[in-house]
């Protein structure tokens, strides 16, 4: 590392690190990888990915815990969630053995990269698989690429928890229900351009998506999972095929499961939201963000306290840190050693 990095003032940004990961499939077999300090890649100009967009990545992280080990967090659910996409889009599975190895040894390569324990900040960990071989036809390829690339980033609320506002664009869906939106790949985020950019000069940090068909039903964030709190306290998040399953609303689920409340997985229109009495977006990058203010059209409404998280979601953001950072016991095997 060539200068000393300032851990608060990192937030989510591209920064070379020592290395990255590179594994080439071909001839039906993954090759055992080799690390590259280059950022830049040669690719061929045919590449089936640049056409036809068969790519597919991944965002999970590692953590310096309380006892001064480096660990990974769920790296066996984006493994499998992985494999789930590469079947999607016809790409060769990465074995699960060595999705995890590969993540362990780039971790451990990067080392020094990995923000110490009491900054709040953790390691972005970043795999990409994608069709490198060329075809001119509408094909797989038949060469994969497999990189893993991993960045710090800060603690997303070191200027402390602040609610933010969501607005539905419409005319706009980021998956078709039978199309790719339940699986990571790439392109559904090139879908999500545009409404988020609107989004944004509207003055909202993220969008909400609805149900591609009768646009009735809560689908997710541009890039989280629609969670919410109902007056009886249940957890509630919507059940739709056209939506990216999150690792970390699965862990929420699991901690609030624990914590003796009841979970319910089914659609939820978009009218129930304003009986809701707190709403969250969850993902890796944040674990949860309140949402206290959604927009459609000439309706505004206002759920969840005005300032913070409200009681329970804020609950079970503490927990999911507290795990991360090994400072509750890890009692579901979430952590991995690198
Ligand atoms: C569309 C979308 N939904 C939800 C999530 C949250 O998933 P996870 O908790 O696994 O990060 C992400 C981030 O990966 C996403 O891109």
């Amino acid at each position: 590392m060539d200068k000393e990095i300032d851990w608060q003032s990192l937030g989510f940004s591209y920064m070379d690190t020592n290395s990255h990961i590179c594994y080439t499939w071909k001839n039906g077999c993954w090759d055992s990888g080799e690390l590259q300090e280059d950022p830049y890649l040669n690719i061929h100009i045919a590449a089936t990915a640049l056409h036809y967009g068969q790519a597919a990545f991944e965002g999970l992280k590692a953590f310096t815990c309380k006892d001064g080990k480096v660990k990974i967090f769920r790296v066996e659910e984006n493994a499998r969630r992985m494999e789930r996409t590469a079947k999607r889009i016809l790409m060769p599975a990465i074995p699960e053995e060595m999705f995890m190895n590969a993540v362990r040894r780039i971790v451990r390569e990067n080392l020094e990269y990995v923000p110490p324990y009491g900054s709040g900040g953790s390691l972005y960990i970043r795999p990409l698989l994608f069709g490198s071989g060329p075809r001119i036809g509408v094909q797989p390829a038949g060469e994969y690429t497999f990189i893993i690339f991993v960045l710090p980033v800060s603690d997303y609320y070191k200027g402390g928890i602040e609610p933010v506002s969501a607005v539905v664009i419409d005319g706009f869906d980021r998956s078709a229900p039978n199309g790719v939106g339940q699986v990571k790949v790439a392109g559904n985020y090139a879908a999500g351009l545009e409404p988020g950019k609107i989004a944004q000069e509207m003055g909202y940090p993220i969008n909400l998506y609805l149900d591609a068909k009768e646009n009735r039903f809560i689908d997710e964030f541009g890039t989280s999972n629609f969670i919410a709190i109902t007056k009886c306290g249940t957890y509630i998040t919507p059940e739709s095929n056209s939506i990216l399953k999150s690792i970390t609303n699965k862990s929420l689920m699991t901690l609030a499961k624990e914590s003796g409340m009841k979970i319910e997985e089914r659609p939820i229109q978009f009218d129930e939201i304003q009986d809701l009495v707190e709403v969250g977006a969850c993902g890796t990058a944040v674990v949860i963000t309140p949402v206290n203010r959604i927009e459609r059209g000439d309706r505004i409404i206002e759920v969840g306290p005005k300032t913070g998280f409200g009681p329970v979601l804020g609950h079970l953001y503490e927990k999911v840190r507290a795990v991360q950072f090994g400072e509750l016991p890890d009692n579901h095997g979430w952590l991995t050693d690198v």
